[in-house]
């Protein structure tokens, strides 16, 4: 990795004994070592790619092609799209924004007896002039990312906006959930939902649960918790906060044969649920003021695994 990725942190002692900056061999990693989890973040994208609740094993799904050179952007874990989901108006390049593709400063770590919390900050500073996309968006910023890492995971990003004109936002946290076989996978919560069908481009209703057995690229009208159900099993439960839709992806045989990043079978241990803002629900973010997207993944067995159903909050 280049030397752009740095730590805001001046000593490594300042951070506690559960959490380690490592040179990893593909760039600068937060390794998180805590009674209730632990979890890797790599300061490239400020990328959560690991996250073991302790006894459930691993709950996100990461591909071994994955690429970590610069500008690239991680497949897996959970990606930060930002300052725009998918392609922004007008078809913005790059897709899902600049923040996966940069390295973010790791800011201040702490933990307690539910687990760590980890802070990563990125800057308008922090964004090169070439860097693709920058054109587009111009704007003097801060970027706040808190994962609070433990039995489960809570993910929060704020933006603010420290220029003196207002700016337009949105975005995603595109979380690649682990899962059995995608063909065994049911979601419920979004009956009922009306939905963009990105495959077909048309415009859709839910009808019950969401089942799989194709490609699937979806973005829901709603958030509404969902429920991961594996065969009769229910696993996780992800709530969005903030957002304005849930996106449901997983590339099929089709795709994934033609993504470099992930290997021919990839897609069936994977499923993106994610908390979004598209284009069309983007805001204009006055000066001085914040912007906040965020998710919450709760596993079945910590909440008791009877009152993580959808509706429960
Ligand atoms: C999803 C989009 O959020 O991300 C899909 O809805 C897209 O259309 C997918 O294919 C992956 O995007 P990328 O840029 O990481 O390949």
């Amino acid at each position: 990795m280049p030397g752009r990725c740095v730590t805001t942190l001046h000593r490594v002692s300042e951070l506690p004994a559960a959490v380690r900056l490592v040179d990893g061999s593909n760039g600068p990693v937060v390794e998180i070592d805590h009674a209730a989890a632990r979890g890797t973040i790599h300061l490239h994208g400020a990328h959560l790619t690991s996250w073991l609740p302790t006894g459930l094993g691993e709950q996100l799904w990461l591909s071994p092609e994955s690429l970590y050179g610069p500008d690239a952007a991680i497949r897996g874990g959970v990606p930060i799209c930002f300052p725009w989901f998918a392609k922004g108006p007008g078809d913005w390049e790059p897709q899902h924004g600049f923040a996966r593709r940069l390295p973010w400063h790791l800011h201040s770590a702490s933990e307690d007896s539910n687990g760590v919390t980890v802070r990563l900050r990125l800057t308008d500073a922090d964004v090169a002039a070439d860097v693709l996309g920058r054109e587009r968006w111009p704007y003097p910023f801060e970027l706040e990312y808190v994962v609070g890492l433990g039995r489960e995971l809570g993910i929060d990003l704020t933006v603010s906006n420290i220029g003196i004109e207002p700016f337009p936002i949105g975005g995603a946290l595109h979380t690649y959930l682990r899962v059995p076989d995608i063909t065994g996978v049911s979601l419920l919560g979004l009956e009922g939902a009306p939905y963009h069908d990105k495959v077909t481009e048309t415009a859709q209703q839910q009808q019950g649960s969401v089942g799989f057995s194709g490609e699937t690229d979806r973005v829901y009208a709603s958030t509404e918790p969902v429920l991961v159900r594996d065969g009769t099993i229910d696993r996780v439960q992800v709530r969005g906060s903030d957002a304005s839709h849930t996106v449901v992806w997983n590339p099929w045989q089709g795709k994934a044969a033609t993504m470099a990043d992930m290997s021919d079978d990839g897609w069936q241990q994977m499923l993106c649920i994610e908390a979004a803002v598209p284009h069309e629900s983007m805001v204009e973010l006055p000066p001085g003021h914040r912007w906040h997207l965020g998710q919450r993944i709760t596993p079945a067995s910590v909440a008791g695994g009877t009152n993580v159903g959808p509706g429960s909050r």
